[in-house]
């Protein structure tokens, strides 16, 4: 039970712009901040801080609210935990009403967990500076290893004595109960029932949360033993999941935020001989590929992440399948590749601080361009791994959600490779069609037939043609519609009283297809459906030459498609049906994409020069057509790439 003057003094100390930031990478924005939301996985920053109402409000994922809410929410932390989260981070000495910190480890069993893991730190500690056996053994291990003392400290590493008991005896005398013991892993339950100390005769290496709180430890043999694995860490615990965690992110991510880029490395020593090259940005991913959870976890500090590989060429390529995943995140990625034999830790070592800073500087290379280099040589020396190397380096370039970035990548690697940018966008196709495919079968599994004929998507398209142009496409796709197949059925109606019922709140923007749609509605009204002779005779020139174009038979591209894709494509007026719905969801999709970009300009109008409340109010505009572009956009099995 904290006390009410201690809430009182906590809510008048703490800056909501502060507490965030220590979480949140803020940009000021006008008279607020804003940022990617850190409770979901956006592209487009929609999470904000009104420092002068004290509160946040992240439009995707819909919470809100003050710095105790965020932190509550952000740290996944109860209200009282929170609030001793913020008297720690603000200084504040708590004075309770009630209860002791005893009963309060016993009230909530994490923190009893957090509690006994600090006190094991403690311990470990205490042992490898105060202990003869941890003088000798660990401490001198890490000096031969060249860390300082105050890298030992500031990573809080220690030593476990050689022996089955020694925690436990020492746990157990300060009072902590066995079943405590075994929850936080850091004894070993036998089948008869006696337990043992999992670490022992290792040296310690503490995993923090994101807060500074001990969750996990991983242990290190000294010196090359036998049969005995390298390092022993703790099991999964209600306050440790492994996928969750990088090594390093609480001691870097201040740095992470400030240089704007988060290095990434396989193993804790890496982390740690960065920093003492004055290298803080980063962290580790324990020897194993990075998960999404953990890729989002950097996105909330950079969007740039660069990978630190070891110089030993076999291990390379299968690092590099890894690498796959942080595309798909959005994330920028750069690479490093150290000399043969050399990893970040013992390279740092041998170079020192100025010449390993100079080398990270100079040796950063795109992935994308990295992985095209790689491959190039070989497909130089070797025509049949040509085919090979444009499929692996395109497929990466596939992961990235953004259609421009990819186009550039496309360019890029054509330069690099000498390979026409014609075949590797026909294979970047390829490669789109075949996930979007997977998708869209996991979808219906049940049914025999995608909904939709699969289009190819067209990249420069994509590129250049601006919403307003992605509307147009679509209304000229439905006036081609209404002129070819007018009497056709769809849904069991005529295909014009279909579309006059499912567009009825779409108004056309463009001049001739508006004029040619109006007459449609016209006639439909009074029982005379208009065709393409009546346009012909009645109609202006530009509508005569709009008509002209959408009657000419068009889809010998199909053979195209079909021949080169192996997608079979039945005739036209078999899929009227198909090709009706579609358009109807694709039109209102591109009307939406193009209101919502009409309606981000208000949002920066408001941004800069606005109230909160004409902010607030564009933004749920905002929200609002997010939701039906998903809806929109699910309903044709398209991802967003945004
Ligand atoms: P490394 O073998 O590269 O370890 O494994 P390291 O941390 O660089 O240690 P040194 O430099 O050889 O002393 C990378 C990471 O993989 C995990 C650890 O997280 C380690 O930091 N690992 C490795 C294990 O969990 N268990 C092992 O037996 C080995
Ligand atoms: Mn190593």
């Amino acid at each position: 039970m904290i006390s009410r003057d201690t809430i009182e003094e906590i809510r008048n100390r703490l800056d909501i712009v502060d507490v965030i930031s220590d979480f949140v990478s803020l940009k000021k924005s006008g008279q607020n901040y804003k940022a990617l939301s850190p409770f979901s996985n956006e592209k487009t920053p929609s999470f904000f801080v009104v420092p002068a109402k004290g509160i946040f409000k992240d439009f995707s994922s819909g919470k809100g609210g003050d710095a105790i809410t965020f932190v509550m929410e952000h740290e996944k932390l109860s209200y009282a935990e929170a609030l001793r989260y913020l008297a720690k981070r603000y200084g504040i000495e708590i004075k309770e009403d009630r209860q002791s910190a005893e009963s309060e480890a016993i009230q909530s069993e994490r923190e009893g967990l957090y509690i006994l893991m600090n006190f094991a730190k403690d311990y470990y500690r205490k042992q490898l500076t105060g202990s003869e056996e941890g003088m000798s053994v660990g401490l001198s291990y890490f000096r031969e290893r060249g860390f300082h003392d105050r890298t030992i400290d500031k990573f809080e590493l220690g030593y476990a004595l050689d022996g089955w008991e020694n925690f436990s005896n020492e746990a157990i005398a300060k009072g902590y109960n066995r079943e405590l013991l075994e929850k936080t892993g850091l004894v070993v339950k036998k089948e008869d029932g006696s337990t043992y100390d999992r670490f022992r005769g290792r040296v310690i290496f503490p995993v923090h949360n994101i807060t500074g709180k001990v969750i996990a430890f991983g242990a290190r043999m000294l010196g090359k033993e036998k049969n005995q694995p390298k390092y022993i860490n703790s099991p999964e615990t209600d306050i440790y999941h492994k996928s969750d965690v990088l090594y390093g992110l609480y001691q870097g991510k201040n740095a992470i935020r400030q240089q704007e880029v988060c290095y990434l490395v396989e193993g804790y020593t890496d982390v740690i001989s960065l920093h003492q090259a004055d290298v803080q940005n980063v962290v580790a991913s324990s020897g194993t590929a990075l998960t999404e959870n953990q890729i989002k976890l950097i996105r909330r500090f950079t969007e740039n992440i660069t990978v630190l590989f070891d110089g030993d060429a076999a291990g390379i390529k299968a690092a590099l399948r890894g690498i796959d995943m942080i595309l798909r995140g959005g994330l920028n990625v750069r690479v490093i590749l150290f000399p043969d034999g050399e990893d970040p830790d013992s390279y740092s070592r041998k170079v020192g601080t100025t010449e390993f800073q100079k080398f990270l500087k100079e040796h950063t290379q795109d992935f994308v361009s990295f992985k095209a280099g790689l491959y190039a040589k070989e497909a130089a020396s070797d025509p049949i791994k040509k085919a090979e190397s444009i499929r692996e380096i395109v497929t990466s370039i596939a992961q990235i959600p953004d259609p421009v970035k990819r186009s550039v990548y496309i360019q890029e690697t054509s330069a690099q490779l000498k390979i026409s940018e014609a075949v590797l966008l026909s294979e970047l196709n390829k490669i789109l069609i075949q996930e979007r495919k997977k998708t869209e079968k996991e979808k219906f599994r049940d049914q025999d037939e995608p909904p939709f004929p699969v289009e190819p998507i067209q990249e420069q398209a994509l590129v250049k043609l601006d919403a307003q142009g992605m509307v147009e496409r679509q209304e000229r796709e439905t006036i081609r519609l209404l002129l070819n197949f007018a009497n056709k059925s769809v849904e069991d109606n005529a295909l014009t009283d279909f579309f006059s019922r499912e567009l009825d709140d779409v108004s056309f923007s463009h001049p001739v297809y508006k004029l040619i749609y109006e007459e449609f509605k016209k006639g439909i009204r009074a029982g005379t459906v208009p065709d393409s002779h009546y346009f012909l005779q009645q109609g202006n020139e530009a509508v005569k030459q709009a008509v002209t174009d959408l009657i000419t038979p068009r889809y010998d591209t199909s053979k195209h498609w079909s021949d080169k894709y192996k997608i079979f494509f039945p005739k036209e007026e078999e899929m009227v049906n198909e090709l009706a719905l579609s358009n109807v969801l694709r039109l209102k999709f591109r009307v939406v994409q193009k209101m919502m970009e009409d309606n981000l300009v208000k949002v920066k109008q408001a941004e800069t020069g606005g109230t909160w409340e004409e902010l607030e109010a564009a933004l749920v505009a905002q929200t609002g057509l997010k939701e039906a572009e998903q809806e929109l956009a699910k309903m044709l099995g398209i991802v967003i790439a945004r």
